[in-house]
């Protein structure tokens, strides 16, 4: 394994990252892209990945980022494969830690994310696709940790965002059997929003894109702060970083558009201050 190298330019070889305009403007969308290998993740991708993330993280412009798969036919199909046959030990706890570092990276953008899962979202898609704050699936859409087929465990935040998703018994099971399941299986579980006919995926997601870019950012990002935060604390300590968090937007001059707005029956106009 290499020590991953900066992605030239903003060049990507393994995904594209498009800035919508127009009603859309302020969504971001990636789409990874090596349809050959259903999406299969390489380490170039994660690279690259990050490299769009430390991008997201700075703009202004960006209030929501979907993500997808390239083709009909995935999301993404897992980490790629062909790299394990001669991993070493050493090489594989590098891999692990930088795919943790970036899915936990994307868990933690500001900006609120959107998986629209196309079809297999497998392993390392299905880790992904969990750290993002939320999933829209196609109904054709299949989703699974599968790593036990390999010989190996879910090493990219698998066994724990599932566990805390779903609670640990339908996480063991579905990491002990690396059943498949499609998506109204996993929107029963909890782990899928929305169902949407396949078609209709990107236009579904997209809406609610719409609807989130019509809130004030400000408040999206204390509210999605707080309530990731607060998951891993004492309900008391929560509920008090969540006062904190009430309070600081009572500072910002999207507080008192919404406000102002409400009161004379207009739409308000947030301006993210
Ligand atoms: N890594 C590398 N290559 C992969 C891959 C992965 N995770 N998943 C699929 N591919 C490749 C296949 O090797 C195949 O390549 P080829 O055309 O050169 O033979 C191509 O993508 C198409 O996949 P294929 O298996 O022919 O499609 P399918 O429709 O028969 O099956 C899956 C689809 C998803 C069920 C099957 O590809 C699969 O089980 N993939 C691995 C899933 C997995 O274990 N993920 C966790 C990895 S840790």
């Amino acid at each position: 394994m290499t020590t991953p190298a900066k992605v030239q330019n903003n060049t990507y070889h393994n995904l594209t990252y498009e800035e919508k305009h127009g009603d859309l403007k302020g969504v971001a969308l990636v789409t990874f892209n090596r349809p050959k290998v259903l999406n299969a993740i390489s380490q170039a991708m994660l690279e690259e990945l990050l490299t769009v993330l430390e991008h997201v993280q700075k703009s202004h412009v960006i209030k929501v980022l979907v993500l997808t798969g390239a083709g009909d036919k995935a999301f993404i199909a897992g980490a790629d494969i062909s790299q394990f046959e001669k991993m070493t030990s050493k090489e594989a706890a590098e891999l692990a830690k930088f795919g943790q570092k970036v899915f936990t990276r994307l868990e933690e953008l500001p900006q609120p994310t959107i998986a629209a899962v196309n079809g297999y979202a497998l392993g390392g898609g299905c880790e992904l696709a969990l750290s993002c704050d939320f999933i829209y699936a196609g109904e054709n859409a299949q989703l699974g940790q599968p790593e036990v087929n390999l010989g190996i465990l879910p090493g990219w935040g698998g066994t724990q965002r599932l566990s805390r998703l779903v609670g640990k018994p339908m996480a063991k099971e579905l990491v002990f059997t690396g059943k498949i399941i499609y998506a109204h299986e996993a929107q029963r579980l909890g782990i899928v929003n929305k169902v949407c006919h396949d078609a209709q995926l990107m236009e579904d997601v997209m809406k609610i894109a719409k609807l989130i870019l019509s809130k004030g950012p400000l408040a999206i990002a204390q509210a999605k702060r707080v309530i990731e935060d607060g998951y891993h604390k004492e309900l008391i300590d929560a509920l008090e970083m969540e006062a904190e968090a009430f309070a600081k937007i009572f500072d910002t001059e999207d507080q008192k558009e919404g406000a102002r707005a409400f009161l004379a029956k207009r739409p308000p106009q947030f301006v993210g201050r």
